[in-house]
């Protein structure tokens, strides 16, 4: 059944569990995200961005996920409009069925421009405003993402802010962050800690350290009951960026955030992790593999069936990792 997020986060907050939250762009993708819910009995987040509107175009992604709701009917299922760049996005959204939206006032609406604090309660609030009455949940986010020892905000083509950011600007202040949820009212907060979007995050293998998980504690502590939110949280798994490099690709040395220290996040209040770019790798390996060791094969199913499998491998494992598992 389609749920709003509020229910799902509530849920975890008081079972002391933190929930993945994957992009969907295509049936492949969704079929694993169910099949790995499924699986394990865990709730499902999916959210759809910008980019997988224009893609699949916003109907097709309306009724894949309300197809997943009717082939698991025993799995709730929370439909998020990922990183809306204005209230008027998220009005369409709500407007098309959406459970949940995200408000991502942290950017002006050409999302790459940090925005002021002003500007981001006022987009915001007005969002709340017109979701709430429509029983939808908000997501807000206070603070820009990026590497907190480069400045460099991440992802060139999707969401990320344009040219090297100030230090001040990517770690989300816990005043202004108890100021916001108080100015605007939003059910779950996007904090910014130390992750950026996309495949490159960290340059060197990340030690133990690279998020500020102490700020997400004193936030928590302040904000104990809102749902606190991680972006930019794929690990980038290194066996996957092997296979892609062994068949034809060419992606440079990186790293993401360790599944660990996700983990700890999560005990200290982030109850939604954003995952995109793992699956993007899982099925680019997957697809690249098949074919260079088939390469008489033609038949479409036979290479989307292994990307099904390699990104319901990372669903299982991380639905497992920050104990969603068994609470659908
Ligand atoms: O927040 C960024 C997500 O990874 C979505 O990326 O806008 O390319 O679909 P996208
Ligand atoms: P990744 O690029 O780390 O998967 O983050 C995705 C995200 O935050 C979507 O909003
Ligand atoms: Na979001
Ligand atoms: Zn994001």
């Amino acid at each position: 059944a389609l749920v709003s997020m509020r229910q799902l986060l509530d849920h975890a907050a008081e079972n002391s569990y933190g929930l993945p939250a994957f992009n969907v762009n295509n049936l492949e993708q969704m079929r694993a995200i169910m099949e790995a819910a499924d699986e394990v009995n865990a709730p499902v987040i999916v959210q759809a961005s910008a980019g997988a509107r224009k893609y699949a175009g916003a109907p097709f992604l309306r009724h894949l996920i309300l197809a997943a709701t009717e082939e698991f009917p025993h799995i709730p299922v929370v439909m998020h409009q990922d990183h809306g760049a204005s209230p008027e996005v998220c009005q369409r959204s709500i407007q098309l069925g959406f459970s949940s939206v995200m408000m991502d006032g942290s950017l002006l609406s050409d999302a790459k421009t940090p925005a002021t604090y002003e500007y981001n309660v006022d987009v915001t609030r007005k969002t709340v405003y017109m979701a709430h009455a429509c029983g939808v949940s908000v997501e807000g986010e206070i603070g820009c993402l990026g590497n907190l020892e480069t400045g460099e905000a991440g992802e060139e083509d999707g969401v990320g802010a344009a040219g090297k950011l100030s230090h001040e600007q990517m770690l989300t202040s816990v005043d202004e962050a108890a100021r916001f949820v108080q100015d605007t009212g939003v059910d779950a907060l996007a904090i910014a800690i130390g992750t950026s979007h996309g495949a490159y995050k960290f340059t060197r293998k990340p030690t133990g350290d690279v998020l500020r998980i102490d700020r997400i504690r004193e936030i928590h502590e302040r904000l104990p009951n809102t749902h606190l939110v991680m972006h930019g949280s794929s690990s980038v798994p290194q066996e996957w960026l092997q296979v892609i490099n062994e068949y034809g690709g060419n992606i440079p040395e990186t790293y993401g955030v360790p599944v660990e220290e996700i983990v700890e996040g999560i005990k200290y209040g982030v109850r939604k992790v954003n995952i995109d770019t793992d699956l993007r790798l899982a099925s680019t390996g997957a697809i690249r593999r098949f074919l260079a060791t088939h390469p008489a094969e033609f038949d479409p199913r036979k290479y989307f069936t292994e990307t099904i499998k390699a990104m319901k491998q990372i669903c299982i494992d991380r639905y497992v990792a920050f104990g969603a598992a068994g609470h659908a």
